[in-house]
């Protein structure tokens, strides 16, 4: 996928206020910082770094918030969804993504603790052509200190749930739950701490009643949850401009995005049946697959004289829903 063009001329414009050399360190900054997962003091403290924010991390928070904002669409597409709260909205990634995936979305609400991002991501919002995006509403509140019900129609926490120390974390779960009309969606990094974080306010959410709709096709007890060397995640790939390229010191003209995510459900809305947890072997005359069903992860192979699952297994992506004929039961 590729973000907005309006989206990234928007980037563009912001990054330019910033001197070269300064964006350059400060992209290697953020990139140690994320990679470090160090978030004893806020990470984002400069103007070049919110810049290398919207140049470097952007287009890849953007690509996994489309990805789970499209999962919800397919799975649950006769749910409307005209509200959309964002908690640790940075400057205002998910909403960028939401208002494309959900075009009814009238009324927005985005929380930050850092005026300055909140001040930049406006800017880049004026010149946006969906007004959802261009008159969200913008509040600066650490969500430390609680948060009062704001009920709206799909609430998310995109990359920052794991930078709040833990009980603060659980806290602003229940509180996120509590605004959700519809669905909560978190999302956090695809490396095993951000599959942590994502795991434990999963089986919070069920605690409180909620149904689970994606990527889980159960409400079980997460089968990864506790391995030393396995956990639950999944990639979206972005293409990369010249100048993220060159931020990056990457080659490709693209990243792949990975992620772990949960979507809590209101209401009883159908899951997947299964879904797919590994790139797909595609092999001569069959294809297996790494299936997360009700009774936990198992392996299934299906083979050419399986006519229509296995069409379906030959176009089948790491991270879709499997609802084959032939699933984990
Ligand atoms: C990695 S950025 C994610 C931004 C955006 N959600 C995204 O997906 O691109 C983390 C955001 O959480 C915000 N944040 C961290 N701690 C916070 C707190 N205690 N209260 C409010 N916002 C907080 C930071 O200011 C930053 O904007």
């Amino acid at each position: 996928m590729r973000i907005p063009h309006e989206l990234q001329l928007a980037i563009e414009q912001e990054i330019a206020k910033v001197d070269r050399k300064l964006l350059t360190q400060a992209s290697a900054y953020l990139t140690r910082q994320y990679q470090a997962a160090d978030f004893t003091s806020p990470v984002i403290t400069s103007a070049a770094q919110r810049a290398a924010y919207l140049a470097v991390r952007l287009p890849a928070t953007y690509a996994a918030s489309w990805h789970v904002f499209s999962e919800v669409r397919r799975l649950a597409p006769e749910v409307e969804i005209s509200s959309l709260l964002d908690l640790g909205a940075g400057p205002g990634t998910a909403l960028f993504a939401g208002a494309e995936v959900f075009p009814a979305i009238r009324q927005t609400t985005l929380i930050g603790s850092d005026a300055a991002l909140i001040d930049l991501g406006r800017s880049m919002a004026a010149q946006s052509s969906l007004p959802a995006i261009r008159n969200a509403n913008r509040l600066r509140h650490d969500l430390r200190n609680g948060l009062s019900r704001s009920l709206h129609d799909v609430v998310v926490i995109s990359y920052t749930l794991g930078e709040l120390p833990q009980s603060a974390a659980e806290t602003l779960v229940r509180q996120a739950w509590n605004s959700a009309q519809e669905f909560l969606v978190l999302i956090e990094p695809g490396t095993m701490r951000g599959f942590g974080v994502v795991s434990a306010a999963r089986s919070l959410l069920i605690a409180s009643g909620a149904h689970i709709l994606a990527p889980c096709p159960h409400a079980a007890p997460c089968p990864l949850a506790g391995s030393d060397h396995d956990w639950c995640h999944f990639a979206q790939r972005v293409e990369r401009t010249s100048q993220h390229r060159k931020l990056k010191g990457g080659e490709l003209g693209y990243e792949d995005e990975k992620f772990s995510y949960v979507v809590a459900a209101r209401k009883n809305v159908s899951s997947a049946k299964a879904r797919i947890l590994r790139h797909p072997r595609k092999l001569s005359g069959h294809v297996q697959l790494t299936l997360c069903g009700p009774h936990g992860v198992a392996s299934q192979t299906i083979t050419r004289s399986q006519k229509n699952s296995y069409k379906l297994a030959r176009q089948a992506q790491w991270g879709d829903a499997w609802d084959g004929p032939e699933h984990v039961s």
